[in-house]
């Protein structure tokens, strides 16, 4: 159905200060990384502070454009966010004045839309606009919107915007989702921690971020729990108390990192990072043949095999956790463009993840797209400095990998994408040995 002008159709997207990065390629990186807290933790655990209006306090909190968006999103309902020191974040939400999620919020980040589930729960009302979100495929919230409906709220869309309502307080259900969903999941918890009864939420999605707001969670009082790998079961309470967390460290970093080892042939230590989250992710390094060990709060990679010509071409797939991250997917296809032999990889998850190859096959990948899910690299490959562009986050991320990787430099225009997720991801590889300056590059109005 054609959506009708949403209310704000006379918005126009705020200027966004456009970055490129020069990358010199060609040196092995070696040193120590510090591993920052996971964004899509911490992103959840900002929105399920409004379940309370006692004071949240979050540390490990990356200092990423996504999580001040997050908390400018909460400052405009009227909650108090402050920041009273570097990756710390306190959230007091008493008064929420303003109970509608603009698009201007929407448009910039998809996560906005996690204020959905504790709003609706804890006030019984709530405007939000439809989310934006990374440019790699459709991603609607249908989902999210049918959980809701599940436990008795009633929601209209109307141009632009959902409408949601809840006739006193939300009633726990079961929630059959169709697929697995991370942030539907997590909607629907979160619902579910102030609503009347018993809700099971099935199939449940994996990711560690969620076991750390089920934590979360359980610090305010709520009682929730993974009662099976697929099943999450909350026993709605009247209200929450505020509580003190520490954000679990973001493997998609430290993933992104691990191959920054592998494709420079270099040797880091990876400060902060576990293992726990990474099983598929170091089982394909291995396979791939990059050394990968883990200690109690550190991983070690080594790349030497890349210098010896001894990385395999594997096949590998995405998939819900704990199969591998579709986050790691475009880092783990730089990686595999170095590697002997054909590599098929297929993205099971999203729709348009696989795009941003085409600017990999500028710098030298012999890379063959088979359709929207399915490329198929032929390495190894020499890749070469070339003019690029990025086009969201974690694409963003690999492009800087393949530059690192590549003879000569590489121009890459839009790299403001990258800072959405990654915290000081240039002085932290420049303190690697790595040769990259960022610049600013006039302005535009492409959202985020
Ligand atoms: C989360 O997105 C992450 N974002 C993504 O991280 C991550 O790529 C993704 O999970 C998968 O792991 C955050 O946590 C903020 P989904 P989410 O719902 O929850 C379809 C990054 O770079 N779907 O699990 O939005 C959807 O289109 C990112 O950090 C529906 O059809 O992902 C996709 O095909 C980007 N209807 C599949 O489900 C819905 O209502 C799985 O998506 C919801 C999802």
């Amino acid at each position: 159905m054609a959506d009708a002008k949403p209310f704000h159709w006379e918005y126009n997207p705020e200027p966004v200060a456009r970055e490129v990065f020069r990358v010199e390629g060609g040196h092995a990186l070696s040193g120590v990384v510090p591993i920052s807290g996971a964004k899509n933790a911490a992103l959840k655990m900002l929105a399920a502070a409004t379940l309370t209006g006692e004071r949240c306090r979050f540390t490990n909190v990356p200092e990423i454009e996504d999580v001040r968006v997050m908390a400018d999103t909460l400052r405009d309902l009227g909650v108090v966010v402050d920041h009273p020191e570097a990756n710390v974040y306190e959230v007091a939400s008493g008064d929420v004045e303003w109970l509608f999620v603009p698009l201007e919020a929407a448009a910039k980040m998809r996560a906005s839309f996690m204020l959905l589930g504790p709003l609706l729960t804890r006030f019984g009302r709530v405007i939000i606009s439809n989310p934006g979100g990374d440019r790699i495929g459709r991603r609607p919230v249908d989902l999210h919107v049918e959980a809701m409906r599940a436990l008795g709220a009633s929601i209209d869309y109307r141009n632009g915007y959902y409408f949601a309502t809840a006739p006193g307080r939300l009633r726990g259900g079961e929630i059959r989702f169709p697929f697995v969903s991370v942030m539907g999941t997590e909607n629907a918890m979160l619902a579910a921690t102030l609503a009347e009864g018993h809700t099971t939420i099935r199939p449940a999605a994996q990711e560690p971020e969620i076991d750390d707001l089920i934590t979360f969670l359980q610090e305010m009082g709520a009682e929730v729990e993974r009662t099976y790998p697929d099943t999450i079961e909350i026993e709605g309470r009247k209200r929450l108390r505020g509580a003190e967390h520490r954000v679990i460290p973001d493997r998609i970093e430290a993933g992104t990192f691990i191959i920054a080892g592998a494709v420079t042939g270099g040797r880091l230590t990876l400060q902060g990072a576990s293992c726990d989250h990474l099983a598929s992710f170091i089982e394909t390094m291995d396979r791939v043949g990059v050394g990968v060990s883990c200690g109690s709060d550190a991983i070690e990679v080594d790349g030497s095999a890349l210098l010896e010509g001894g990385y395999r071409a594997i096949d590998v797939e995405t998939a819900p956790y704990p199969g591998l991250p579709t986050d790691l997917q475009p880092p783990t296809a730089v990686l595999l463009t170095q590697a002997t032999g054909t590599s098929h990889v297929h993205e099971a998850i999203f729709e348009d993840r696989l795009e941003w190859l085409a600017e990999v096959r500028r710098m030298g990948a012999r890379i063959d797209m088979a359709d929207a899910h399915h490329a198929t690299i032929e390495g190894p490959a020499q890749l070469i400095g070339a003019e690029v562009e990025i086009g969201d986050l974690r694409a963003g991320a690999s492009l800087i990998l393949a530059a690192l990787a590549a003879q000569g430099t590489t121009v890459i225009h839009g790299a403001h994408h990258v800072h959405r997720g990654y915290e000081n991801i240039e002085r932290k590889f420049l303190d690697i040995g790595a040769s990259l300056a960022r610049s600013a590059e006039g302005t535009d109005v492409t959202p985020t």
